[in-house]
């Protein structure tokens, strides 16, 4: 059992779906998560849990759900090695809460939201420590004060990390040096086309079926408006360039994303299919409002 501090709480009650019941203890057990095979190397930290229940875990199982899980982990503990004491973080998305539940472990207090109530009921039965926030699909705005958080994750939620406001929430929730964690797609890669292509090839012509916020937003204009809002990115690794699919188990896998690694497709961030992102908030970001302008 891991001992965990008091939380502190950052958080607005007035929210318009609602806090899950909180834990009144200070103390918490941590879900019983398995120690995980990521790219040949096993490690310590919770990133997969020992009874996937949601859909985005059992696809999280796949060989190509842990390479992306192997990305996404390292950005996460990249963010976290700017810290030397770990104190408020948020995350959007939090689904089963396993990007929550290793950020507990490390000694975050973390609050998190999400659209679906059994997702979220799932992360509080975890993560009872946890502030867990149900959220309208249409809110555009992130459930806690001003300046109250150092760390702010939004790993595979395109409807919001695409979207106007959520630079300028991201702004405001973060203290200055804070970090963002994200994962994004890009509309300038090959990937887009291949989606596109695959959409029409099987009939599914029509826009109801295709996911309008996949590749939507081309990635350099999504870093540039990141980049004149007031944050650094200090951390960037592009992924899924190659054409398997989201729940692919191939044995093809393991060696193929190793080959991608080597050749430094990783590091081709302007045309990578997948990005994921880590950000700092600059110190001065806030002293200039006015000079905000969030469109993409
Ligand atoms: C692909 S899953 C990713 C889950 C988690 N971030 C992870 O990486 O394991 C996307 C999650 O975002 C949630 N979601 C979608 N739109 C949202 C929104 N506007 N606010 C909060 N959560 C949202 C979905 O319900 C789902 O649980």
């Amino acid at each position: 059992m891991i001992q965990r501090r008091r939380c502190r709480r950052h958080v607005s009650t007035n929210h318009p779906i609602g806090v899950l019941n909180m834990s009144t203890s200070s103390e918490m057990t941590l879900p019983n998560f398995t120690r995980t095979e990521v790219e040949g190397r096993r490690v310590d930290a919770s990133i997969g849990s020992c009874d996937p229940q949601t859909f985005w875990e059992k696809v999280a199982e796949t060989r190509w759900g842990k390479y992306i899980t192997a990305i996404e982990h390292r950005a996460i503990m990249h963010a976290n090695s700017f810290f030397m004491k770990p104190t408020t973080a948020l995350e959007v998305g939090c689904e089963g809460g396993r990007w929550t539940a290793l950020l507990s472990s490390l000694g975050w207090d973390m609050i998190c939201t999400d659209v679906d109530k059994s997702s979220l009921e799932l992360c509080k039965k975890r993560i009872p420590d946890a502030t867990c926030i149900l959220v309208d699909p249409k809110e555009q705005r992130i459930p806690c004060e001003s300046e109250s958080i150092d760390m702010l994750l939004c790993i595979e939620v395109l409807p919001v990390v695409q979207a106007d406001w959520f630079f300028t929430e991201a702004l405001r929730t973060l203290r200055p040096g804070g970090a963002l964690v994200l994962v994004v797609t890009n509309g300038y890669s090959l990937r887009r086309l291949g989606y596109q292509f695959m959409m029409m090839f099987t009939g599914k012509r029509k826009s109801s079926s295709l996911n309008p916020w996949l590749y939507k937003v081309p990635y350099g204009k999504w870093k540039d408006r990141l980049s004149t809002i007031g944050f650094e990115i200090v951390h960037e690794e592009g992924m899924c360039w190659l054409p398997f699919s989201r729940e692919s188990n191939s044995l093809l896998v393991p060696p193929l994303t190793q080959l991608e690694r080597y050749v430094g497709l990783r590091r081709f961030t302007k045309f990578s299919p997948w990005i994921a992102v880590v950000a700092r908030k600059n110190s001065i970001a806030n002293v200039f409002p006015t000079l905000l302008d969030t469109r993409i």
